[in-house]
């Protein structure tokens, strides 16, 4: 990532997560607790959250607070991963991902766990280790070692990531992972199957990307029918949906709507746990595109949030400060920065601020 990405001490997270305050207002901005992502969220039923990374929550005192006075919840952007977690076979280093869920619990948030099995971001050594005869070992010990080591801490977990992919052309759709490739399409119930067995009583989630928008309908359907085999074994609690925006798409409401109602139909919860809005097609003047990015975001999240079986919202990145959006492909071809998270570079509230907090005030109270 860019310069603004800075290095990590797991020394001065420590010591940080016990000096945070409890709440505290973002920077310049009123510290009316009540007007805040996470309460107006929470009067609803639903959980405010955002992704950070352990540098940010240890350096930067100012975001440190942005975060403690917007949301309920952090999700580690990568420090959970096995590529963080186990760079080399055998060594396991856990102290990044600790100390987040130190710094969590030492001020009152909760921790969500992403993501057990990603075909992406894995240690050099996994795609041969798989591949190899100890193959199956090396799966199930990753699973379990890793939901062993944080057990309750963490709320739930992601414990699929992106096994959906149309675009591959195999049968089921699946994304031609090592995974797949290793064990068939059969890994995916065993690595719930697996964390079931360790942690009985912890929402296990599958997550993806791309279905957000009508032109993805194969992956809708591909993602529904893996809810439902999977639902019919018990094995899953929800579905994780990333909800990468991009303005210039079109959003189809109703037919999103009907998608929603078909995962709560299963009797399982959804979460939106990696919210944020890509501005690459949005004109450079910053008035007309925070307006078009607060547009657009309010079109999805009225309709999200208008299903009672939606109970979190996780934004990938709460300030334009530290966001994964300035990284090509991804970043404007004119070098300007996004503007795609709720508040700006300096931790001011913007139009997407106001948008989120309009539609969580107007979404249904959810049964507790
Ligand atoms: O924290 C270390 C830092 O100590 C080190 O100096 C620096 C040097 O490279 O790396 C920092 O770690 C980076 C980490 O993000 C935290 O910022 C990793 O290099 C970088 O590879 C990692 O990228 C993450 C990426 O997933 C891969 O894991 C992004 O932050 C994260 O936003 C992105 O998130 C994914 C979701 O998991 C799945 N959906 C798509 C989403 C966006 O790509």
């Amino acid at each position: 990532m860019s310069s603004r990405n800075l290095d990590f001490t797991r020394r001065s997270l420590l010591k940080t997560a016990a000096l945070v305050p409890l709440a505290s207002g973002a920077v310049g901005q009123e510290a009316d607790a009540s007007n805040s992502l996470k309460s107006k969220a929470a009067r609803r039923g639903i959980t405010f959250g955002c992704g950070v990374s352990a540098p940010q929550i240890a350096k930067d005192q100012a975001f440190r607070a942005a975060v403690m006075a917007d949301c309920a919840e952090i999700v580690p952007w990568a420090e959970m991963k096995w590529g963080f977690l186990e760079r080399e076979e055998g060594s396991l280093d856990f102290s990044s991902a600790d100390a987040l869920v130190q710094f969590a619990h030492a001020n009152s948030l909760k921790i969500r766990g992403h993501t057990l099995v990603w075909y992406n971001n894995l240690p050099p050594w996994v795609p041969q280790a798989l591949a190899g005869p100890d193959g199956r070992r090396f799966y199930e010990t990753h699973i379990r070692t890793v939901l062993s080591h944080f057990g309750t801490k963490v709320v739930n977990w992601d414990v699929v990531n992106e096994a959906i992919e149309p675009n591959d052309k195999l049968p089921g759709s699946y994304r031609n992972s090592p995974f797949l490739k290793r064990f068939g399409p059969d890994y995916i119930p065993h690595a719930f199957e697996i964390a079931r067995s360790v942690l009985p009583h912890t929402p296990l989630y599958y997550n993806d990307y791309g279905i957000e928008y009508n032109f993805q309908g194969s992956k809708r359907d591909a993602v529904l029918e893996l809810l439902s085999s999977l639902s019919k074994r018990g094995l899953v609690d929800g579905l994780g949906i990333q909800s990468h925006l991009k303005i210039g798409l079109w959003f189809d409401a109703k037919a999103f709507r009907s998608f929603l109602a078909d995962v709560a139909s299963l009797g399982l919860s959804i979460l939106l746990t990696e919210f944020d809005v890509n501005d690459m097609r949005a004109p450079a003047d910053i008035a007309t595109r925070d307006r078009e990015v607060a547009d657009h975001a309010f079109r999805y999240l009225e309709t999200t949030l208008d299903e009672k079986a939606v109970k979190g919202l996780v934004a990938w990145g709460l300030s334009d400060r530290y966001t994964w959006l300035d990284v090509p492909p991804f970043a404007r071809r004119d070098g300007l920065p996004s503007r795609g998270q709720p508040l700006d570079a300096k931790l001011q509230r913007k139009p997407l601020w106001d948008a989120i907090a309009r539609a969580l005030d107007g979404a249904p109270v959810r049964p507790s």
